[in-house]
């Protein structure tokens, strides 16, 4: 049971979001941009070059995105040594719930055995360091205390296969955060920024399924539930967005590029990272890059590279690390780690 809701203002010591632990799970197969090339015009040589992207994982036709979050979730759960009935909160940050109603954190709070409220957020590519920001918040209210973030995307059902603009970008997976309130600032979140501007929501979209276009036989045959993404124009917004954000929280904390460890950034192409990192002023070889592997995993991607980072021992104690995400909305956000 999550102890009183009241303690960190009882205590009037000062609270911190702890990053008790994390974890992440990527389905078994294997899509190669090789392959890829006997199902659209593409080709590899295209592929790496425009976004940096080797290979994605696909699903399997029996796994569901609350089946990912879990998975991710009991790994994190383990490396923060909690277990699912510690937890007092669960937010999920999908776009791709396993049904429009109920939510899919619902689903992972049953399969974890959790009896915690649950509930989902829709932010697209920024919706972990949306979840973060919110459980932060949370918890240095003192109103929850351990709190399960995930980032879980099953995208691989929602793209338009027969489209090259998007078909070769996205990846399925999930990543996971244990969050819990702590004196020690060791391993803790420092700050969040989150942002949004709706002026270009149409720019990657699903445009029925919703009540708008409720889903029909002419939607489906239009393929008018599938993501539709206007590349340039996000490629665009994002190297001014992620900059932006990422400078100004570092401002904020009166921090400079070279204060930064690791950037850990949403894996969506190498090229807006390399753009980013002229901007900002952050040598590349302190980005943490995966997406070679995954693939844009939307908001799977930071916890997922958060995870790998930290678990292959990149990630060292006292370090500063940096996480900035975009995507569809569009939206937006940055987070300051202490390691
Ligand atoms: O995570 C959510 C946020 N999403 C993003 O951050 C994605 C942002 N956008 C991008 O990463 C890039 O815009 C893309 C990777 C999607 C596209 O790269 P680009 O350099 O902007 O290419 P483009 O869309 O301008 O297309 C250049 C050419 C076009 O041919 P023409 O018109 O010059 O003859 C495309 O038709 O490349 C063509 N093309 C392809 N060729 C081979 C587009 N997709 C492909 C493909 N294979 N898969």
């Amino acid at each position: 049971m999550p102890e009183s809701h009241d303690s960190n203002r009882q205590t009037g010591t000062a609270v911190h979001t702890r990053i008790a632990g994390t974890g992440h799970y990527v389905p078994r197969r294997v899509l190669t941009n090789g392959e890829l090339e006997g199902m659209v015009d593409t080709n590899d040589a295209w592929i790496v070059s425009r976004t940096g992207i080797r290979e994605r994982r696909i699903a399997a036709p029996d796994e569901t995105t609350s089946d990912m979050a879990s998975a991710a979730a009991r790994n994190a759960l383990e490396a923060a040594g909690l277990k699912a009935a510690d937890l007092d909160l669960i937010i999920v940050a999908t776009v791709t719930a396993d049904s429009p109603l109920p939510s899919a954190a619902v689903h992972v709070q049953q399969k974890l055995g959790a009896t915690c409220p649950a509930f989902d957020i829709a932010a697209a590519c920024a919706g972990f360091i949306y979840g973060a920001s919110i459980a932060d918040s949370f918890i240095r209210s003192g109103t929850h205390r351990r709190i399960l973030v995930v980032g879980v995307e099953l995208l691989s059902r929602v793209i338009d296969w027969k489209d090259r603009n998007t078909c070769v970008l996205f990846g399925d997976g999930a990543g996971a955060a244990v969050l819990t309130a702590s004196t020690d600032p060791g391993r803790t979140i420092r700050a969040t920024r989150i942002f949004a501007d709706g002026s270009l929501a149409p720019a990657l979209w699903i445009p029925a399924g919703g009540v708008t276009e409720p889903t029909s036989a002419e939607t489906v045959a239009q393929n008018r539930h599938k993501v539709r993404m206007s590349g340039k124009d996000i490629f665009r917004f994002a190297v001014r967005a992620l900059s932006s954000a990422s400078s100004q929280i570092l401002e904020e904390a009166g921090l400079s590029a070279a204060d930064v460890d690791w950037v850990v950034p949403h894996q969506a192409n190498r090229r807006i990272l390399e753009a980013v990192s002229e901007r900002t002023g952050v040598p590349m070889e302190r980005f943490y890059l995966n997406l070679e592997k995954y693939g844009n995993t939307s908001s799977a991607s930071v916890p997922i590279a958060l995870d790998e980072a930290a678990r292959d021992g990149s990630l060292k104690e006292g370090q500063t690390v940096l996480l900035c995400a975009l995507g569809a909305g569009i939206a937006w956000g940055s987070a300051l780690v202490r390691w």
